[in-house]
Order: C-alpha cells, then sequence, then structure tokens
C-alpha cells in the first residue's frame, strides 16, 4: 500500500521512457476504437467552449441508463472523479476511507494527499469488519488489476454494512464494458443507492481522452457538493464527443462483439505464457489478469523441452556464463612470431578475454522486465500493488504475443516448462499492512 502521500500513483500504459512497440501495461481496448467513437472525437468543436452545463449530454446519458439527467456528473476521467469526491468526503467530515488490496493506486492516493486515513481491504470480511463508521468506500468491480468481481453474497454484505455504518459508497466501474465472463451481480435496486463510476475510455481504447461521468445515488447528500467542485469546462470537446458517441446501439454491439475475439485471446496467451512459467491468478473476467512471474533464480532443473519451441529464427542461442579460468602462473604462450618482428609489442594474450562475451540472464523480476523493455515490451510490474514478482499483463493482439515470445526466447534462453510450484497461485497477504490511525 502507498503511504507516501507525495508519490503519484504508478500506472500501466504510456510513461516518461522510450516508446514500447507493444504494451502489456495497459489495459485499453488492444483494437483500439469503434470507428463511430474516433469520427466522433476527430469531428468534436474544438473552436468553442462546450455548454458548460453539459445539459444536452447528460439528458443523453440519463436516457441510456434510465435515470434523471441530475444524476449524471461528467468528469474528466475517473482519475479526476476520485479525486473530487474524496475531496467531498473530506468536507461531508469523513476520516476513513476503504480501499481494495490490491487495488487501483489512485483511490489511496487521493485519500492520504487530503489526509484522510486509509484501510485496505482483501475481502468482504475485512471489508465489513472495517466499515464500523461512516467511511467512504471504494469498491472496483470488476477490479484493477485482479479482473476478479464481487458476487451475490458481496453486495448483500455491503449493503448491509452501508446502511448500518451510514457509508457513501462508490463503485467503480472502469472495466465493466471489459467484462468478458459472465455479468455483474450488482441489483439495479442496490445500484440507485451507490455512486456508479463510468470511464468508457478505456474499452473504446482511446485512453488520451479524458472523459468519464458519476452516477449518484437517488438519494445522496454530497451530490451538490460533487457537482459543484468541478472546474469549469471540466470536460473537453473531445471528452463530451466521446461520452455522447459511447452510449449508442451501434457502438455497444461492436464492443460486445469484440469480447469474443479478446476472450480467445486471453486464453491462447494464459496458455502460452504458462509454459514460460507465468502462473496466472484464477479469477479474472477482464482482458487483463495477474501472474505471477517464472522463477528466475534457481533455473538448474528446469525441464527444457525443445518440443515447445516456436519456429522463430532468433539469431543467437542463450550463452550461459562459465566460470573464468584463474590466472595462471604461467604466461600463456605468446602468438607465432611475425615474419618481421613489429617495434610495437602486440598487447599481452593474457588480456584477450578467455571467452565470448556472456549474456546474463535476469535473476530478479525487475531484471526480466528491464530486459523485456530492451526489446520493446511492458509489462506492468504489480509491486506498486504489494506483490512484487507479480506483473498485470492485458490482452494483445496476436502479433505483440508473438513479439513477447520471441523476447522470452532471447532473455530467459531456450523455450521451457518452467518448474511447476506445488501449490496453485494465490496473492500472498501485502507487504505493508493498512494502516488507521484513527
Ligand atoms: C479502476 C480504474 N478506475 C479509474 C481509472 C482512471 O481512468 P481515467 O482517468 O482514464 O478515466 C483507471 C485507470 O487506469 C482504473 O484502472
Amino acid at each position: 500500500m502507498v503511504t507516501d502521500a507525495t508519490r503519484p500513483s504508478d500506472h500501466g500504459g504510456t510513461d516518461a521512457g522510450p516508446p514500447v512497440h507493444y504494451d502489456f501495461s495497459t489495459n485499453a481496448h488492444p483494437l483500439g476504437p469503434p470507428p463511430a467513437v474516433l469520427d466522433a472525437v476527430l469531428a468534436a468543436d474544438r473552436q468553442r467552449y462546450p455548454d458548460p452545463t453539459y445539459t444536452a449530454l447528460r439528458a443523453h446519458l440519463a436516457d441510456w441508463h434510465a435515470v434523471s439527467a441530475d444524476r449524471v456528473l461528467p468528469t474528466a476521467g475517473g482519475a479526476e472523479a476520485i479525486r473530487r469526491i474524496s475531496l467531498a468526503a473530506l468536507l461531508a467530515g469523513v476520516t476513513r476511507v476503504c480501499v481494495p488490496q490490491p487495488g487501483f493506486g489512485d483511490y489511496q492516493v487521493a485519500a492520504l494527499t487530503l489526509g484522510l486515513a486509509v484501510v485496505g481491504y482483501r475481502n468482504r470480511q475485512e471489508l465489513v469488519q472495517t466499515m464500523d463508521r461512516p467511511c467512504l468506500v471504494w469498491i472496483c468491480d470488476p477490479c484493477n488489476p485482479t479482473g476478479s468481481t464481487l458476487n451475490a453474497a458481496d453486495w448483500a454484505a455491503l449493503d448491509e454494512a452501508q446502511r448500518a455504518s451510514g457509508s457513501h459508497v462508490v463503485v467503480d466501474q472502469a472495466y465493466e464494458p471489459l467484462r468478458l465472463r459472465g455479468a455483474s451481480s450488482l441489483p439495479p435496486s442496490q445500484a440507485d443507492r451507490l455512486w456508479r463510476l463510468i470511464c468508457p475510455n478505456k474499452a473504446l481504447g482511446l485512453t488520451g481522452v479524458r472523459a468519464a461521468y458519476l452516477l449518484a445515488p437517488v438519494v445522496d447528500d454530497w451530490r451538490p457538493r460533487v457537482q459543484s467542485l468541478a472546474a469549469s469546462w471540466v470536460l473537453s470537446a473531445e471528452g463530451e464527443a466521446l461520452l455522447r458517441a459511447w452510449a449508442q446501439s451501434e457502438v455497444q454491439e461492436e464492443l460486445a462483439e469484440s469480447h469474443r475475439v479478446l476472450l480467445e485471446w486471453v486464453q491462447d496467451q494464459q496458455l502460452r505464457l504458462a509454459t514460460w512459467g507465468f502462473e496466472a491468478l484464477a479469477g479474472s473476467v477482464t482482458p487483463f489478469w495477474m501472474a505471477r512471474l517464472p522463477e528466475l533464480d534457481a533455473r538448474t532443473d528446469l525441464d527444457l523441452d525443445p518440443a515447445l519451441d516456436l519456429n522463430l529464427d532468433l539469431g543467437a542461442v542463450r550463452q550461459l556464463v562459465l566460470p573464468t579460468p584463474p590466472p595462471s602462473a604461467t604466461p600463456p604462450s605468446p602468438p607465432s612470431p611475425s615474419p618481421s618482428p613489429s617495434p610495437i609489442a602486440p598487447p599481452p594474450p593474457a588480456a584477450i578475454p578467455a571467452m565470448q562475451p556472456a549474456r546474463l540472464l535476469p535473476t530478479t523480476p525487475a531484471a526480466l522486465l528491464q530486459a523485456l523493455r530492451l526489446h520493446g515490451i511492458k509489462l506492468r510490474d504489480a509491486s506498486s500493488f504489494g506483490y512484487p514478482g507479480w506483473v498485470r499483463l492485458s490482452v494483445q493482439t496476436p502479433q505483440a504475443l508473438l513479439a513477447l515470445m520471441s523476447a522470452l526466447h532471447q532473455v530467459l534462453g531456450p523455450h521451457h516448462v518452467s518448474r511447476r510450484r506445488s501449490e496453485a497461485p494465490s496473492l500472498p497477504p501485502t507487504l505493508d499492512s493498512p494502516e488507521d490511525p484513527a
């Protein structure tokens, strides 16, 4: 868990480093935007301010969700909504913020920045225990980074705890449109008692457009404040265009159609990476999933399996580091004398390396990720979620997967079936214990 309020959240996707060719660290849709949405964004009128009240947009989204327009609050992306809700919580006198562990880092960073106490919860029992006073509760369903989802019993327990404690609950549904398996178990009647955060830019493959919206509960004392805390024209013209285009049947149908492809790809990706010792955490319903990285430091009994090798032209095969011979007491014999001795003495033969420079195998997760990055491939290190040695991977195109396989060949050596650990992967307890001064 992040405890330093001055540290920004860690994110997957674009960073300050050189561009990556194949980005498995972003959760944006790998097929990019539906043409109708891209057209709408590109056609946005940038020469004028948008309507500062966003009346038409709110009516459009309200219609789409079958709610009243005053419940729709446009935001400049989900991240901005998280900051605004956190500030509203502070102003309402809330002191405790409950965040999923592991979970999207912005919830806790937003709270810590405001001096609010953050309590992490790993499951329903821990959450319910924590809600012994009015709290701001963040639920991420499906959850980033695990891709897991709440079941009906989770929602029922949350509902009861919310009523008993007078807490405000926000359900971040950023990845609901990328749910590949099953459906949300959130009962519609309960949805009316919660804040819901809708961030379509990931499912639309347009994360550079900063646009999202909140759906307020039917009855809620925070709504006027959350509304008035928004900066003027909080949503850009492009953002407004994206949200209008998002709430259309043809776009939703195209998105739903892509789920079949994504599911096939994610299954293939998991199978192939399993042969490299990546162990998937079960339970993801999304195109992203968490994996424990292969064991890197104990590679002596790897079961090399050339039959699994892809037919790739990989150039040089991995060279293992051979022990350097100890310096010899007698100098090695000089090279054969040249016919006419040169006045310049040749370099002493002992200075010539005894072997070709060896490629070093990465022995730590960070080194492996760095080596892949040098091959133009980025995976999301899960250390900032509290899980060193794990990564979050999103599904990418078959071409990208092939590039990842090729890079693993080059970084780790011949294709192998890694030693299986005895137990199925499950998340270890977080390294940092939740803090709660209150
Ligand atoms: C769970 C979750 N919520 C919200 C966001 C914020 O997204 P944006 O600000 O792009 O809408 C993200 C971004 O990664 C996320 O993963």
